[in-house]
């Protein structure tokens, strides 16, 4: 069965994936896309150093090819993203003398690129994630905006000029502030604090993004449940951004082959999490997994090199019980 049916009605049922897993349009790769997602989203292609790695000098190949794709199979695509502390050029933050850029320089940079960007792909992509990740993470510094150049230059305010230039780009997307450990109650509450500041400016927040990185044991379900829950009172959209499960518990261990009991108990507790998205479906417009499957998927080369299994496919394109969980649990031992 195609996941995107079995959640249909419900929420849309996405994956990421990078430009050369969908080179042959034709191939295995793409078609299981097509079978199962109606939501794509770009793993690197839109981001600020492959969209525009020197200054007014735009590349727009790859992207091209993943939007292409995506509207020539009826796929509804999603944007990633637009304002980063990460896989963004140093150009965008120094000036011609090597300082560090005026907030002046920093916004009318920003605002050429998402006028760019948002203005090639409007009424292609419908939500982007316009700022990603500005929260300081919780084990540094709890509770606060992340001291990234972004900030250093203009404070909380570059949030707020995001949002105002990818409104006017393409009116119609909707915009997402994208975050990951967002159930961390004290993350969570920032975020949560934070939408509710911008919106009562009038600032154009349609959505949170919650990444749900997750490991086979930890956050516990509750937690995501609790995640989805405390943004309930702000009546904004939520989608789950970038969802895959490491197998693993620590930076250490390294398994030779995915040992069948923790097949089994990643199965169970994908379907454990997914019966929290259907509980809060009113609330959740898409779930997205980052990557398709377990060969194409960072958890293998980051926090190390090691096999890794987090998605629902195996490396061979085959569904695992993860997957089955899902559609049918009668087929999980
Ligand atoms: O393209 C080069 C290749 O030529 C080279 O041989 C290879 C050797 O390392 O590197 C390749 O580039 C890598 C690129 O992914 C393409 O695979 C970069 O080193 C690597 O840093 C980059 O990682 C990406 C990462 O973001 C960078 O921050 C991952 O693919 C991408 O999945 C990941 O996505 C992020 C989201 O944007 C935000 N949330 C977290 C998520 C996972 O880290």
């Amino acid at each position: 069965p195609s996941l995107k049916d079995v959640f249909a009605g419900q929420f849309k049922l996405g994956t990421a994936l990078l430009v050369n897993e969908i080179k042959n349009p034709n191939g295995p790769d793409a078609e299981l896309v097509r079978k199962h997602f109606n939501s794509l989203t770009a793993g690197n292609e839109l981001k600020w150093d492959a969209t525009e790695p020197a200054e007014g000098q735009f590349n727009f190949t790859a992207a091209d090819n993943i939007v292409n794709f995506a509207m020539d199979n009826g796929i509804a695509m999603r944007g990633h993203t637009l304002v980063w502390h990460s896989q963004t050029p140093k150009w965008v933050f120094y000036d011609s003398n090597g300082n560090l850029a005026s907030k002046e320089l920093l916004y009318a940079r920003m605002k050429k690129h998402i006028d760019a960007v948002v203005g090639r792909y409007k009424g292609k992509i419908y939500a982007w994630d316009v700022v990603n990740e500005v929260i300081e993470p919780g084990d540094k510094k709890p509770g606060g905006l992340r001291n990234s150049l972004w900030y250093q230059i203009a404070g909380e305010e570059f949030i707020e000029k995001a949002f105002i230039y990818a409104h006017e780009a393409d009116p119609d997307a909707k915009l997402f502030i994208n975050d990951y450990n967002t159930n961390d109650p004290v993350k969570r509450q920032f975020l949560h604090d934070l939408i509710k500041r911008l919106k009562a400016k009038g600032i154009p927040v349609d959505g949170v993004g919650h990444q749900t990185h997750i490991g086979i044991e930890y956050p516990r379900v509750q937690e995501l449940d609790d995640m989805i829950e405390a943004f309930r009172d702000l009546g904004i959209d939520q989608q789950i951004t970038e969802l895959d499960m490491s197998v693993y518990t620590n930076d250490t261990d390294a398994y030779e082959t995915f040992p069948t009991e923790l097949q089994i108990k990643q199965a169970n507790r994908y379907r454990e999490i997914f019966d929290v998205f259907r509980k809060h479906a009113d609330q959740i417009s898409a779930v997205i997994f980052w990557g398709k499957d377990d060969l194409n998927t960072w958890l293998r080369t980051f926090p190390v090199v090691r096999n890794n299994w987090p998605l629902l496919f195996d490396e061979r394109l085959q569904a695992k019980y993860a997957y089955w969980a899902l559609v049918d649990p009668s087929k999980v031992p």
